[in-house]
C-alpha cells in the first residue's frame, strides 16, 4: 500500500476524474488508513512503499506490478502522467527480493490483471493490451483468459470484477469463485465468464457504480464500499463477510479498495 500523502485530483484520465472539483487529502489519509488497520485487525501483512510527491495516483498501488510466486512483471503505464511510478514500484521490487521482469507492452498491472485459482484473467480495451496478454503468458507460464471492458467508468479489470477465492487450490480455477459486472464487458467476454463461473455473484448496475467489485477478499473476508449495499446482502447469503471501509475520497480520482492493495505473492 502507499500513504495517499500527495493525493489530489490534478488531471483527468478516467471519467471519474474531475479536477475542478475539490479534493480533501486530510480526508484521504484518514479512510486510507482505516483500509490499511482494517487489513491488519484481518491478520493480513503489509508493506509500503513511499509516497513520490507529483505523482498522487501513486495511492493506487494495484497498478504498480503484477507478482506471482516472488515474480513481479513490471507496468507500463498508458499515460504519460503515470509513467513515472513504473520504475519506483521495480525499485521497491527488487530491494524487497522479488524477481523483477521488465514489461515490453503497456499493463497497468493488477487493476487489470487478476489470479482466479491458477488461471490469470487479464482485462483490456482501456489501458492495458492485448499484447500486454500474451508477454504475461509468457512470463508467468499460466493460462491468460482475455476478457474486454467496454463501459469507461469501469475501465481496469478490477473495477469490474472481484475475486473472492484468491487461494490455489487442488481444483484450481473451479474453487475460485468471483463476483463481476457483466454490463461492463462485451458479449464475448460475457460469456466466457458465464461458462467459466457459473456460480458467480453477479452484482448489479447500481452496486458496480459505486466502485462496489472494486474489493479485496482473503476468502472469507471481503472489503468492500458501504455503498455496495446489494453486493453485501449477496456476499452475506454466499457465507463470505463483508467487512465495510469508506473511500469515497480517493472514489475521486476513481479508484476504491482493490485499486488501493497490490497482492505480494511471495515464493511458494
Ligand atoms: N486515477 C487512477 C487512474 O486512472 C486510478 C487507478 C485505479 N486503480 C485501479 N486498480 N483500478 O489510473
Amino acid at each position: 500500500m502507499c500513504r495517499p500523502e500527495h493525493f489530489t485530483v490534478s488531471y483527468t484520465i478516467n471519467p471519474w476524474m474531475e479536477p475542478a472539483k475539490p479534493t480533501d487529502t486530510a480526508r484521504a489519509l484518514s479512510q486510507w488508513q482505516v483500509l490499511h488497520d482494517t487489513y491488519l485487525a484481518l491478520g493480513h501483512e503489509v508493506e509500503l512503499i513511499d509516497p513520490v510527491e507529483g505523482l498522487p495516483d501513486m495511492v493506487y498501488t494495484a497498478n504498480g506490478g503484477f507478482v506471482i510466486d516472488g515474480v513481479a512483471y513490471g507496468a507500463k503505464f498508458r499515460y504519460r502522467e503515470r509513467g513515472p511510478e513504473a520504475p519506483a514500484f521495480m525499485a521497491w521490487f527488487a530491494s524487497h527480493g522479488f524477481d523483477v521482469v521488465d514489461p515490453v507492452c503497456v499493463n497497468e498491472g493488477e487493476g487489470d490483471f487478476l489470479l482466479a485459482g491458477d488461471t490469470i484473467l487479464a482485462g483490456t480495451g482501456f489501458r492495458s493490451t492485448d499484447d500486454s496478454h500474451r508477454e504475461l503468458r509468457d512470463v508467468f507460464g499460466k493460462e491468460v483468459v482475455s476478457l474486454t471492458l467496454v463501459d469507461p467508468r469501469f475501465y481496469h479489470l478490477d473495477t469490474a470484477i472481484s475475486v473472492l477465492d484468491p487461494v490455489v487450490g487442488p481444483g484450481g480455477v473451479d474453487r475460485a469463485n468471483i463476483a463481476y459486472l457483466p454490463h461492463a464487458f462485451d458479449e464475448r467476454s460475457q460469456r466466457v465468464l458465464a461458462e467459466r463461473f457459473p456460480d458467480a455473484i453477479r452484482a448489479s448496475d447500481e452496486d458496480g457504480a459505486v466502485f462496489g467489485l472494486n474489493s479485496s477478499s482473503d476468502g472469507l473476508n471481503v472489503v468492500i464500499s458501504p455503498r455496495a449495499t446489494g453486493f453485501e446482502a449477496q456476499l452475506r447469503e454466499r457465507g463470505y463477510n463483508p467487512v465495510l471501509v469508506d473511500l469515497s475520497e480517493l472514489l475521486l480520482g476513481g479508484g476504491g479498495i482493490k485499486c488501493c492493495t497490490l497482492e505480494l505473492r511471495g515464493r511458494a
